[in-house]
This record gives C-alpha cells, structure tokens and sequence, in this order.
C-alpha cells in the first residue's frame, strides 16, 4: 500500500512541477532582424500568461471562470506585426516615465531637458520610441513559482532623459492566480523614473464586447483633476459627488457619459489610499456575468483608470477581435502623471545609488 500511495504523491508532484512551469518560443523578428521570444507561464489552477521580449508585452492572459471555463482577457496581436504595426501600448511596460509631461519639458538641477511631444502640446508615455517598443533581455528565473525577468539598459538621453537607466522587470504566476510583477531601476544621473503595465482587459474575454457592466471599486476618496490634453492641473480634489466615485462598486458604463471629455470617458489618475503594507489595494473588478474578479495591488500612490475611451476598432485584435471604444479597461498603476513638473505630488526623481522599487500584483478570481 504504502509504495503505491508514494508513487501517487510522486506523479502529483511532478504534474505539479510540469504545469508550473516557463516555455520559451520563438515569436518572430524585428525589422532588423533581432529575434523576438515569447514566455509561456503556466500554473496548476489554469492560468495562462504569454510574455514576449519586445516591450516586455503581455500577450495572453487566461483566466478560469468558476466552472473552469477560461479565456483570454488581455486584449492584443496574434503576432508580432500585429505590434508592430502600431497599438495604443497593449500589455506593454511604459517607461521611462509613463503618462504625460507638461509641454514635453522638465528641470532638474538647473538643467531643462526637452521631450518628443507626442500627444498634443505634451510627452506621453516615454516618447516616440519608449521602453514599450524595445527589445528586452529575458531571462526565466528559477524559483518555485512561473517567472521570467526583463531587463533594458537605457542610455542616457534616450527620449531625452539624463543618465543610462538600468530596468528590470519581473513577471511572477503565483500559484494563487496572481500575476505579480516586480520593477527595479538605477540610474548613472539623477532623473525621473515612472514604470507602469499597459494591459488593457476585459474579463469576459478579449473579443466579447465592451467592459460598461463590468463592476469597478477603487481604494481612491480623490484624484487629480486635468485639464483638456489630460495634463494634471496640479489641484488634489474628493472624488464624492463625481462621476469618478468608485468608493463603492459601481458599474463602469453607469455614469461614464457624465465625464465632460472628448472621447467620453476614464482616464483619470486616482489618488490611492495608501496602506501601511505594501501593496496595498488599489482596485476590485468584477465581472457579473462570468464572475470573473481581477483585485489589484500596488506599491503606487497612484492608478490610472482608462477605458479605451480612444479604441476605434481599426486595431485587428486576436482571432480578428475588433476592438471599439470601452472594449477593455486599464488599470495602471503609478506615480500621478507630471509628476515631474508638480512639487505638491510624490516625486519620480531617482538618484545614483537609489533604487526604484515597484510591485504591483493583479489576481484573479471568480465568484
Ligand atoms: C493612457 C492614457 C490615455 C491614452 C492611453 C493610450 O491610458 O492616459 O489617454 O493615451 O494611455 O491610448
């Protein structure tokens, strides 16, 4: 009895240890003709994440609902020319620094650095050529849990910004359904330092529609409030009374045409509370007709909602998915946008022989 009950546990451990694990495939080539892989992570209660080495692009996400069924709820390419033919930063990692700078332009220590305006009058996202179209360095990470580690070496004034930055980014299954992600930068010169992840989800799956009845909680009582470009004003102001109210879940299409904007819709930074412990929770998605939960935590003071407001449908998604407006949410977690240009927000300003710490998880579940 007692070798047949050992050699049991010996054929559950090794499901065990084959389910949790990294493959690596080759994705396709650059324009140059670098080679682009992509990591598949796998655990043992079914999820499914595809990471590639270009942009450090999250491709696939799948996700069980509470009978097991699973789709993919990260909306994205089937190949790599799908990315390269241009996306509004699907799964991608954004850097150096993520959302908007004032005019494309900054002073530090004396010294006014100009960006790439790339979005009317300012900088987004890390500039024409950010860190989310850059071919990363993978390497997968022995440990016990799914993990591949991505790392790029920007030289000083890429985009404009002073001093080569060193980033490394790690992805982490957890056995738990959570996508963990750890973010690591030193620099040579003291300048800001922004990172956030891109995904744009939708938990019904990538290709059913738009997120509207997709329930959303954020650990948020203010925000900050921008201008027409979406440049803060500077201003920090209570969310109760707005549309931006999220203290109590509420479904996003509720109030969304209540936002004086042009797309209509979020793409606003809250302002997190703040835990003791880090991460703390930023936000509690749910959606009611799957069940599918995603709960976000991060080490950031900040998140930016958006809803696709800018989604067209010219983006040809996966399977031929058609993508329109609200057909994902984002959830972005970050220091607040211009940052740079504001001293009443948490700077961004890494300094040689600091390191930049960022951890944000989001875990899945279904009700
Ligand atoms: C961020 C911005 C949006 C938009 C998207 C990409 O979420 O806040 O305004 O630029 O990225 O389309």
């Amino acid at each position: 009895m007692r070798p047949l009950i050992l050699s049991l546990i010996a054929t559950f451990c090794a499901a065990m240890t084959s389910s949790a694990e990294v493959k690596k495939a080759p994705f396709g080539k650059l324009p140059d003709g670098k080679e682009v892989d992509i990591y598949t992570l796998s655990n043992a209660k079914g999820m499914t994440v595809k990471i590639m080495n270009y942009g450090a692009i999250i491709t696939e996400i799948h996700v069980p609902d509470k009978s097991g069924k699973t789709v993919d709820v990260a909306l994205g390419f089937d190949d790599l020319q799908g990315y390269l033919d241009g996306h509004p930063y699907f799964g991608a990692i954004v850097g150096r620094v993520a959302n908007r700078i004032g005019k494309g332009t900054f002073t530090l220590d004396g010294t006014t650095y100009k960006l790439a305006t790339n979005n009317g009058p300012n900088a987004l996202h890390g500039g024409k050529v950010g860190f989310d179209k850059k071919l990363w360095q993978a390497a997968i990470v022995n440990g016990k849990e799914p993990s591949v580690s991505f790392t790029y070496i920007s030289p000083d004034m890429e985009e404009g910004y002073p001093g080569t930055l060193g980033v490394t980014v790690i992805y982490t299954l957890t056995d738990d359904n959570a996508l963990r992600i750890d973010y690591r930068a030193t620099t040579g010169k003291a300048t800001p330092v922004n990172l956030t992840q891109h995904s744009y989800f939708n938990l019904a799956g990538h290709d059913a529609g738009d997120i509207l009845a997709h329930e959303i909680m954020i650990a948020a009582d203010e925000y900050t409030p921008s201008d027409a470009t979406l440049l803060p004003t500077g201003k920090i102001e209570s969310v109760k009374g707005t549309p931006l109210d999220f203290t109590k879940s509420t479904a996003i299409g509720q109030r969304i045409k209540d936002i004086k904007a042009d797309p209509a819709g979020y793409d606003h930074n809250f302002v997190l509370r703040v835990g003791k412990e880090s991460p703390y929770l930023a936000a509690v998605v749910k959606d009611p007709k799957s069940g599918r939960v995603m709960k976000v935590m991060t080490s950031e003071p900040g998140v930016q909602f958006y809803t696709g407001n800018f989604l067209d449908g010219k983006n040809k998604g996966k399977g031929g998915a058609v993508y329109k407006q609200y057909g994902g949410f984002c959830l972005e977690a970050q220091h607040y946008p211009d940052s740079v240009n504001q001293p009443k927000f948490p700077t961004v300003i890494l300094k040689p022989g600091e390191t930049y710490r960022q951890t944000t998880i989001y875990q899945f579940s279904a009700e």
